[in-house]
């Protein structure tokens, strides 16, 4: 599974992309919002940064509007998707731009038969939106479950899954499971992933009994 990161903050975004963990990027309009900073500026060092996909979302209504935001958002860098809502006209946009051969990412998706819509529309992801889901008491991974089951029925479906609205670690090890194709996961959830405390334990009773033996392995 591909990890994305959810965030717009360049500084998070270097930090991240030094484990090796990082395989693209997700951006939304609240977020760069959140960044206080140029879109397109964020975007060039966002691009620059991350060799994988980097979503930047449309912010027409109208699907003509759409495809021109979405041309110029693709002639910053090869990596662009461009992000677009799932309404008709943003599916029209999404199969305008995919014919052009420009990777689209279908969001806001809260429901199985809009992301199959996503899927006929040629979208190279869809972004099912788990914990605004969790948020109104629907569970969101029955969402990712249902998605998956529809695209294994169609050879000629490429969409990948990719998880949005991911809150905690339980969002990312359920979508693993259901065979979600990308998460999407806000910084802090990512750092989250590695914690265990009994390796915390276990490597604090490692270094202990070390340093009882007086070695140094870089003394040698
Ligand atoms: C990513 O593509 C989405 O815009 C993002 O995951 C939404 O997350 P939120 O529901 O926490 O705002």
């Amino acid at each position: 599974m591909k990890f994305f990161v959810d965030t717009a903050d360049i500084d998070e975004i270097r930090d991240l992309s030094a484990t090796g963990m990082v395989d693209g990027v997700t951006t939304n309009p609240s977020l760069v919002a959140k960044s206080g900073r140029d879109f397109f500026e964020v975007l060039d060092e966002i691009c620059e940064t991350v060799a994988g996909p980097v979503s930047a979302e449309v912010t027409a209504t109208d699907a003509e509007t759409m495809i021109a935001e979405g041309r110029k958002l693709r002639a910053r860098a090869d990596n662009i998707a461009v992000k677009v809502p799932l309404t008709w006209d943003g599916l029209k946009a999404c199969k305008a731009l995919t014919d052009d051969s420009i990777m689209v990412n279908v969001t806001l998706c809260f429901s199985a038969n809009q992301a199959l819509l996503a899927a006929k529309a040629g979208a190279t992801f869809i972004s099912p939106f788990v914990g605004r889901l969790d948020d109104i008491s629907n569970d969101g991974m029955d969402l990712i479950s249902d998605i998956r089951l529809i695209y294994d029925q169609y050879e000629d479906f490429d969409t990948e899954i990719l998880v949005a609205s991911v809150r905690n670690p339980i969002h990312v090890r359920e979508s693993a499971k259901m065979g979600a194709d990308v998460a999407t996961l806000p910084p802090a959830v990512l750092r989250s992933l590695i914690s265990h405390p009994l390796t915390d334990k276990g490597l604090e009773a490692f270094l202990k009994d070390w340093e009882k033996t007086g070695q140094s392995i870089l003394d040698r």
